[in-house]
């Protein structure tokens, strides 16, 4: 992580972890055991990628993010990314036991409650964004990068290819939506609330495809070559349920490559932004990260 990029997390996680806390429902009476399994996968200490894009790209768009309602953008995807993964490591899907270097939600607790878990995250997700500055303008895309032409159906789209041989154009498809489209969503939201023009919200689509897709190929990349503990979760678990990455299409220097180029894209996109240095430092983050 560059001093830039490693300043701006030390100013703003804090604060994003206090309203990812702060934003979640109080229980009602026979609730708690639901809001504990919502409070522990979501505050055991992921990277939050996503609400620290929504900030960087309100900050490339000119807005001055600290104390703004930008958090609430931030808070909703970030949640929305914790009820994929409460969901991602269910039985029924990965059946993964550990996240984040603890035992999975359905461990923790139970399938039942995990399941409900998730549930409860993505509407509370929709519940904070309706008390932002930009509801109307942000209700939609984030609905759309999270559902049925959003991370769902890449979700869809990857339990089928289980023991399937993709070809290149599937498998971007497949990594497009299951992992592009919230962090897609993430820097459009940003740039939503800070009122960039057309050709703004143009370009930092282009650099939000190119990270998005670097993402999740660094992803499959890391499942190889880290180690279970570095990761937090298990290492060759994509191998272990025979699925199709980018690693086991292409190798691991082609799948290297890929990510390095997808990058130059990221960053060439970025030209257009006097203050797009975070952006930029989050891209080069995206594919040098070890977990
Ligand atoms: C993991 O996402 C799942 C994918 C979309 C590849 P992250 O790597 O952002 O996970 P956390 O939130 O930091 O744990
Ligand atoms: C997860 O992809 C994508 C979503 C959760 C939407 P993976 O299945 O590769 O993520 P990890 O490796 O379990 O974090
Ligand atoms: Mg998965
Ligand atoms: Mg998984
Ligand atoms: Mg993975």
């Amino acid at each position: 992580m560059t001093p830039l990029l490693s300043d701006f997390v030390t100013q703003h996680l804090p604060l994003i972890e206090e309203h990812l806390s702060q934003a979640l429902p109080s229980p009602v009476s026979g609730g708690e055991r639901l809001i504990d399994a919502m409070r522990y996968s979501l505050l055991n200490g992921g990277k939050r990628i996503r609400p620290l894009l929504v900030l960087a790209a309100a900050k490339a768009c000119g807005i001055d993010v600290l104390g703004s309602k930008v958090y609430s953008a931030g808070v909703a995807v970030e949640y929305i990314h914790a009820y994929s993964l409460i969901h991602d490591d269910l039985p029924a899907m990965d059946d993964d036991d550990l996240r984040r270097g603890q035992p999975t939600c359905h461990i923790a607790f139970d399938e039942a409650t995990a399941i409900l878990a998730g549930d409860a995250l993505q509407c509370a997700a929709f519940e904070v964004l309706s008390e932002s500055v930009d509801t109307l303008a942000l209700v939609a895309p984030l609905a759309k990068a999270a559902g049925a032409r959003g991370m769902v159906v890449g979700q869809a789209i990857d339990l089928a290819a289980v023991d399937q041989a993709l070809d290149l154009q599937q498998l971007s498809h497949m990594h497009k939506h299951k992992t592009g489209a919230l962090i897609e969503v993430s820097v459009q939201m940003g740039a939503i609330v800070s009122g960039a023009n057309r050709v703004q919200l143009k370009a930092l689509q282009r650099y939000a495809a190119a990270i998005g897709l670097a993402f999740q190929i660094q992803d499959d990349i890391l499942d190889v070559t880290a180690d279970t503990h570095t990761l937090g979760k298990q290492q060759g678990a994509d191998a272990a349920n025979n699925k199709p990455t980018y690693v086991s299409l292409l190798g691991l220097d082609e799948a290297k490559r890929k990510a390095q180029h997808l990058l130059s894209e990221a960053k060439t996109a970025l030209a257009p932004f006097p203050n797009g240095e975070v952006l930029a430092a989050i891209a080069d983050y995206i594919v040098e990260r070890g977990n």
